[in-house]
């Protein structure tokens, strides 16, 4: 009996050094992608380093325990902003437009942007929305009919309101991302988006 224990401490020590192996291999991720990115003039690599949830969802694989789905959906709503006059629903064809324009934070683009430069959600990428543009991806659900289909409640404004400023105060370590929360879209642009998916007028319901 007297090999147990040196076997029962060897199998600790091995369960104890590949924790500290993990610890040191995410360091040695997160210093490569880093690598990867230019230095210079107006970069910011402040975006590569990873908050609570998005820390929590990288150790866990996306697959959080309830109580730390719990923490983010009520952290995550905690950042959520709406636009000054309280209106969540704005111009459809303005959100047309920031639910197409491509030109989110894209890796390896040089910030800050020029102040008269405006951003979309490049939400086409992973969605489906209207019935004559061919060109979407299907991460995503298919958005296509989405106001006809959900109505055009206010439940429903405010769901997709919140879906889009922080996809994460609705499903915690989802893949799509923090377009509010991140700074790519301002509540105006987002209150139009929410236009554009919900009002019956928009070509998504037709
Ligand atoms: C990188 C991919 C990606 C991008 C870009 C993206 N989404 Fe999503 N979106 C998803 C995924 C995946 C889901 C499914 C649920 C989840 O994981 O949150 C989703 C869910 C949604 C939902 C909820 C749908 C439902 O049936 O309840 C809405 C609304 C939505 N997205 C709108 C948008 C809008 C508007 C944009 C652009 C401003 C956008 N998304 C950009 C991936 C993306």
């Amino acid at each position: 009996m007297n090999y147990i224990k040196p076997v029962t401490l060897s199998a600790l020590a091995l369960i104890a050094s590949f924790s500290v192996y993990a610890d040191d291999m995410q360091a040695k991720v997160q210093a490569y992608i880093k690598s990867g990115f230019h230095k210079g003039k107006n970069q910011d690599p402040k975006r590569l380093e990873q908050d609570e949830t998005l820390k929590v969802c990288s150790e866990t694989r996306g697959k959080v325990s309830g109580e730390q789905a719990k923490a983010i959906v009520e952290r995550e709503k905690a950042t959520i902003k709406y636009p000054a006059n309280g209106i969540l629903m704005g111009n459809w064809q303005k959100g047309k437009k920031a639910f197409t324009d491509g030109f989110a934070m894209r890796i390896g683009r040089y910030e800050p942007d020029a102040p008269d430069k405006v951003r979309g959600g490049n939400c086409y990428a992973c969605h489906a929305a209207d019935p004559k543009e061919l060109a979407a991806g299907n991460l995503g659900t298919n958005l296509r009919g989405y106001g006809k289909i959900r109505g055009n409640t206010w439940d429903t404004v405010k769901y997709t309101y919140d879906k889009i400023y922080n996809a994460q105060s609705v499903i915690p370590c989802s893949n799509m991302p923090r377009l509010g929360h991140n700074g790519v879209l301002s509540p105006e642009q987002i209150a139009d988006i929410v236009s554009f998916l919900v009002d019956p007028a928009s070509p998504v319901n037709k």
